[in-house]
């Protein structure tokens, strides 16, 4: 066979190439993602090989290059400036990412909506037709008087366009509808999307535009290549939502301007998305009387508090083997913490099934919540409710120490302002300044727990 013609083989998943088929991609570790490609067809070969992505190319030192501050522009909807990192980044690519029906469309049109009385935006659909955008927008009642759009998914096209209407914010939904006439595989495959976002990267760096690119992937990364997309871009926002919910959270999993992890969190409504500003309680059950084995903590996501319900079950066991089961808390967490209770205060589980649970489908992944899922395991073995106006956080290591969790205070603060009156924190965390309207109790040794208890309840 002629060199030309020799098969390749790319991988679904990040789009690496290779000369040999195999069941497990050497790049990204995926398995069965390799598909035969012709090299012309592979998105890379013949096709022109532009410059990199951002600008002219020349060598200096590092400490000659003027710094810009990067500018900054509130998009109008709060929750997304803060995922942002405090606003959009001129000139940078953000790729939002979520399942479909989400809401991935519905809040750009919001922010695109919000942006465009500050400067000119244009909104690109690939997916919808303009009339379906348009009625979308009026039907939330959106200020869409200077709002540009078009309908249109050749990405050399689209580029044209901007050059000459030069928005300053722009937004592709979603990148799979996007092609590029250097690339002659179908819309939505790795090589297409590759080099699709490529060349709006590319644009949006040497013209100082924003760049929103929507991709319908999941964390899992079903659908084309989002890994191709990561590295890319310089922020990657993923909106989440558990099955059922109407709120909706979106977190950054990499952002190049600001904080990763950081939580923006909205409700599906009639009228759009709507901002949740104040997230803290709604992961919260409140119980009209305390219960047994319900214990509140304040966790933090990204840079903020939330006030999250910890449960736990206790109850005795009727097989030889106990069982362990944790929900939205760490499994072998759950085993080590029960054996350094044993270990510390004597008081022993190992003939009882153990079930702990945060409410509302929260996963915390942080030890802050040790100390309270000790308290509710305690208070569910002896049937003995904790107060609902405690709250309680704080890591417990091997040795029965009770050890401090970042920014305590900030901690403290949020449940003071939702009405908590009383706390069972370490002893680094006790704030020296008390704080009105709150009764800390502070331990460093695990063995001072059920002390601590006893004293609240
Ligand atoms: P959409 O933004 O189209 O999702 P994506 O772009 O991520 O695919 O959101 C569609 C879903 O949101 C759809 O199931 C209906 C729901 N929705 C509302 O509940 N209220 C609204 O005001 C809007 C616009 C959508
Ligand atoms: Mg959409």
């Amino acid at each position: 066979m002629a060199k030309a013609d020799r098969l390749i083989y790319a991988c679904t998943a990040c789009g690496a190439q290779h000369s040999k088929w195999a069941g497990q991609c050497g790049d990204c570790g995926e398995w069965n993602s390799l598909q035969e490609v012709r090299p012309s067809l592979a998105g890379n070969a013949a096709v022109k090989r532009p410059t990199g992505y951002a600008g002219e190319s020349s060598i200096t030192k590092l400490v000659d290059v003027d710094l810009v501050e990067n500018e900054r522009c509130s998009t109008g909807v709060t929750e997304l400036d803060r995922v942002l990192g405090g606003g959009l980044v001129t000139g940078s690519v953000v790729l939002l990412g979520g399942d479909p029906g989400i809401g991935k469309s519905t809040l750009l049109i919001q922010a695109m909506a919000a942006l465009t009385a500050r400067m000119p935006s244009l909104y690109i659909t690939g997916e919808e037709s303009l009339q379906q955008v348009a009625m979308r927008a009026k039907r939330l009642g959106l200020p869409i008087d200077d709002l540009q759009v078009l309908a249109e998914t050749c990405v050399e096209r689209i580029i044209d366009l901007c050059r000459i209407s030069k928005p300053k914010v722009l937004v592709i939904d979603s990148i799979q509808t996007v092609f590029s006439e250097a690339v002659s595989s179908a819309p939505g495959t790795v090589s297409q999307v590759r080099e699709s976002a490529a060349q709006l990267v590319r644009f949006a760096k040497q013209s100082g535009t924003a760049l929103f690119l929507v991709g319908h992937v999941t964390k899992e990364g079903t659908l084309a290549g989002p890994r191709v997309l990561e590295h890319m871009v310089d922020t990657v926002l993923y909106f989440e939502s558990e099955a059922g919910s109407r709120y909706r959270a979106i977190r950054a999993v990499k952002n190049r301007f600001g904080a990763v992890n950081e939580l923006g969190v909205f409700a599906m409504t009639e009228e759009g998305l709507k901002q949740v500003s104040n997230p803290s309680a709604i992961f919260l059950s409140r119980h009209s009387e305390p219960v047994p084995g319900s214990v509140v903590m304040v966790t933090r996501e990204g840079s903020r508090p939330l006030l999250v319900e910890v449960q736990a079950l206790v109850d005795e066991s009727h097989s030889g083997h106990p069982r362990r089961v944790a929900v939205g808390l760490d499994q072998n967490r759950l085993t080590l913490l029960l054996a350094v209770l044993h270990k510390h205060t004597g008081v022993a589980m190992h003939d009882q099934d153990v079930f702990v649970n945060v409410v509302g489908g929260v996963r915390v992944s942080e030890t802050a919540s040790d100390l309270p899922l000790l308290m509710a395991a305690l208070s569910s073995l002896r049937e003995r409710p904790l107060p609902g106006d405690l709250i309680a956080f704080g890591e417990v290591g091997l040795a029965g120490e009770v050890r401090p969790v970042q920014a305590g205070e900030d901690r403290l603060g949020e449940a003071v302002k939702h009405g908590f009156t009383r706390a069972i924190v370490p002893t680094a965390n006790k704030p020296r300044k008390s704080i009105n309207g709150l009764t800390v109790i502070a331990i460093d040794r695990l063995d001072q727990l059920p002390d601590a208890m006893s004293e609240v309840s």
